[in-house]
C-alpha cells in the first residue's frame, strides 16, 4: 500500500437516473475503500466525472427538444446530487466534456499520432443526403435480419438482442428517407500493435483479479483488432485538423479519469502528475467494461510512453440482477436510487449491498425478502443489538459512567484479545477487496461481544460486571470505526452515544484495537440506531417494481 491513491469508478453516462445497479458493482464499493484508505493514514483522492459524449446522449437530447450541452448539464447534476444522498463522497464529479479534458484528449491523440499508434483509413457508412450527414449506426434504423423486428438500430436489435451484419430496409432515424453508402475517413488506433506490451503489463499487475486477468490474455491471444476512433457527429471531443468529426467516445472518457484527478490536485496545489504517478492507481468497474480498461485504457496509456501509470487495481464486480431479473429501464425493472432513499435510509442500502456483494464478476441479486432480512437480523439484531444493549445497560446501571475494571476471567481475556486482533484481521480483507468478507467479519465480532454479555450476565450485578461493561464499551467504539467506511452515518451516530470526541472519520483504523475508553469516561445518550424494516412495506414495495408510470 502506497502513501497515496487515486480512486476512479466508471463514469456514468449522462442520460438517465443513477439506479442500484451502478451503485452496487462500482460506485459505493469504491467509496468504501476510499474511507478506509484515509483511516489507514493514506493521502486518497475519489474522483469521477459524467460521460457526457456519445451518439445516444445526441439523439436523446434531440428527441428531448434540448441541446446536448443542456442534456448533459442536467444529468451530471442530477447523479451528482443522487450520489452525495447516498453518501458517495467524490472528491471531484466533474466531466469527460470539460474544457481540461477537451485538450488533455486532443494532447494525447497527437502524442499517440506522433509516435505512429494512429492511422487513417477509408470507410463506408450511411449518409443522409436530406440532412447531409454521415449516420452513425444507431442513426439507422431497419428491419432486423434475424427476427424480423421492425424500427430496430442497425448496431442492436432490443427485440432478439442481436447485433445485425446487414440491417433491412434501413432509413435515417431523423428524416426518415433511405440513406446511401459513402466513403468517410476514420482515424484508427493500432491496439494490435500493443499485444506484447499489454500481455507484460497484465503478467506483472499482482493486484489485478486473476480469473480477469485470465480472460483478458485468451483475447490477446486470439487477436486483438484496431480500434475505430472517430464518430462522424457534432457532439464529442472535436479531431483536430478534422472538419465535423469527434472521437469516439471510449478514446476520451476514461482519459477524464486523469484530466480530473489533474485539475482536482492541481487546483489543491498539489503537483497533479507527480502525484498520479506516486500512487495506487484503482479505476473500479462493472464486468462489460472489463475490454475497455484492461486493453484499450492502458495501451493508450502505454502508447504515450507511461507518462501516466497503468492502474494497479481494476476491481471488477458483476451486475446486479432485481428479483433475480435482469434491470431493464426500458421494462420499469429498475430501482432509482433516488426513490430507494426515499423508504430507508442510505446505511440500509449501503450496508444490504455491501454483505451481498463478493469481490468477484459473479452476478449478484437484490431481493427484497432478502433485504429485509439481512436488515432486520444482522443490522438491527446483531450489530444495533449489541450497542443498544452495551451502552443501555451503562446508562443504567451505571449512570452512563465506565466503571473500574476488577477481575477478569477467561472469557474477559478472550474477550480483550479479540478486540486487540481487530484491526488486522478486517484490514487484511479490506485491502484485498474483499469488503463483503470484512463486513461479516464485523458482523462476527458483534455477534461475540452479544454472546460475551449474554454469558456475563451483568445485570446481575456479581464479580467481574465491571470488566464487562469496560469491554463491551470499548468493542462498541471498535465497531464504530470499522463500520464507518460501510456505513458511515450510524458509524457516527454510535461515535456520539459513546460520548466521544471529534468524528468518528478522524479516527485511524489502527486504534479500533486499543482499549481507549477509560474509566471515569462517561457516555452520550443511548437510543436505537435503526428502525425495523416492515413486512407489509416490502410487499408494496414488490408490487410496484415494473408498474413506474
Ligand atoms: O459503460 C459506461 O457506462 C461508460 N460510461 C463507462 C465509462 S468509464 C470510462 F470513462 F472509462
Ligand atoms: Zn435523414
Amino acid at each position: 500500500m502506497r502513501d497515496k491513491a487515486i480512486i476512479t469508478s466508471a463514469l456514468p453516462y449522462s442520460n438517465g437516473e443513477i439506479h442500484l445497479g451502478h451503485v452496487a458493482s462500482t460506485y459505493l464499493p469504491a467509496d468504501v475503500t476510499t474511507r478506509f484508505l484515509r483511516q489507514k493514514g493514506v493521502e486518497a483522492y475519489y474522483i469521477c466525472a459524467s460521460d457526457d459524449y456519445g451518439t445516444p446522449i445526441l439523439i436523446q437530447s434531440e428527441k428531448e427538444g434540448k441541446s446536448p450541452e443542456e442534456y448533459v448539464a442536467y444529468w451530471n447534476k442530477r447523479d451528482f446530487e443522487d450520489f452525495s444522498a447516498f453518501n458517495i463522497a467524490f472528491d471531484l464529479f466533474y466531466k469527460t466534456s470539460s474544457k481540461e479534458n477537451i485538450a488533455f484528449v486532443q494532447s494525447v491523440f497527437k502524442k499517440l499520432q506522433d509516435a505512429g499508434h494512429i492511422y487513417e483509413s477509408e470507410i463506408i457508412q450511411f449518409y443522409c443526403n436530406n440532412d447531409k450527414k454521415f449516420l452513425p449506426d444507431r442513426y439507422v434504423i431497419g428491419t432486423c435480419p434475424y427476427c424480423k423486428a421492425e424500427d430496430q438500430y442497425s448496431d442492436l436489435c432490443e427485440k432478439c438482442g442481436r447485433v445485425p451484419e446487414e440491417i433491412e430496409n434501413p432509413h435515417c432515424s431523423i428524416c426518415g428517407q433511405t440513406p446511401v453508402k459513402e466513403k468517410t475517413k476514420h482515424y484508427f488506433f493500432k491496439l494490435k500493435n500493443f499485444s506484447e506490451q499489454l500481455n507484460k503489463y497484465l503478467d506483472n499487475a499482482p493486484y489485478l483479479q486473476k480469473d480477469v486477468k485470465k480472460y483478458v490474455q485468451n483475447w490477446i491471444k486470439s487477436g486483438l483488432i484496431d480500434w475505430d476512433i472517430t464518430r462522424d457527429i457534432s457532439w464529442g471531443v472535436p479531431i483536430p485538423g478534422s472538419q465535423g468529426q469527434v472521437f469516439y467516445g471510449w478514446f476520451d472518457n476514461h482519459l477524464a479519469y486523469i484530466s480530473s484527478a489533474l485539475k482536482f490536485l492541481n487546483d489543491k496545489g498539489i503537483d497533479g502528475k507527480e502525484f498520479w504517478n506516486s500512487a495506487d492507481v484503482y479505476h473500479f468497474i462493472g464486468k462489460d467494461i472489463v475490454y475497455h480498461h484492461y486493453l484499450f485504457l492502458p495501451a493508450m496509456r502505454i502508447g504515450i510512453g507511461e507518462e501516466y501509470k497503468l492502474p494497479d487495481y481494476i476491481p471488477t464486480r458483476g451486475h446486479l440482477t432485481l428479483q433475480s431479473k435482469k434491470i431493464s429501464k426500458s421494462r420499469n425493472w429498475y430501482i432509482g436510487l433516488k426513490e430507494f432513499l426515499k423508504y430507508y435510509p442510505t446505511d440500509y442500502l449501503r450496508f444490504y449491498l455491501i454483505v451481498i456483494n463478493p469481490y468477484s464478476q459473479d452476478d449478484i441479486n437484490f431481493d427484497w425478502d432478502e433485504f429485509a432480512t439481512k436488515i432486520n437480523s444482522e443490522l438491527i439484531g446483531n450489530l444495533g443489538n449489541f450497542v443498544n444493549r452495551a451502552l443501555g445497560f451503562t446508562k443504567k446501571s451505571f449512570g452512563g459512567k465506565i466503571p473500574t475494571v476488577e477481575e477478569t476471567d477467561q472469557l474477559d481475556k478472550d474477550a480483550q484479545e479479540k478486540i486487540q486482533n481487530f484491526s488486522q484481521e478486517v484490514s487484511i480483507l479490506m485491502e484485498q477487496n474483499h469488503l463483503d468478507r470484512a463486513l461479516k467479519k464485523i458482523l462476527e465480532f458483534s455477534a461475540h461481544f452479544n454472546q460475551y454479555f449474554q454469558h456475563k450476565e451483568p445485570w446481575k450485578n456479581g464479580k467481574g460486571t465491571n470488566t464487562c461493561v469496560y469491554l463491551s464499551a470499548n468493542a462498541v467504539r471498535s465497531i464504530a470505526i470499522a463500520l464507518y467506511p460501510f456505513i458511515p452515518e450510524s458509524a457516527q451516530k454510535i461515535w456520539i452515544q459513546l460520548g466521544m470526541e471529534g468524528n468518528v472519520s478522524e479516527q485511524s483504523w489502527d486504534s479500533m484495537s486499543k482499549l481507549s475508553i477509560k474509566d471515569g469516561h462517561t457516555l452520550g445518550i443511548p437510543s436505537p440506531l435503526f428502525v425495523k424494516v416492515e413486512e407489509s412495506d416490502i410487499e408494496k414495495h414488490k408490487k410496484k417494481l415494473g408498474n413506474k408510470n
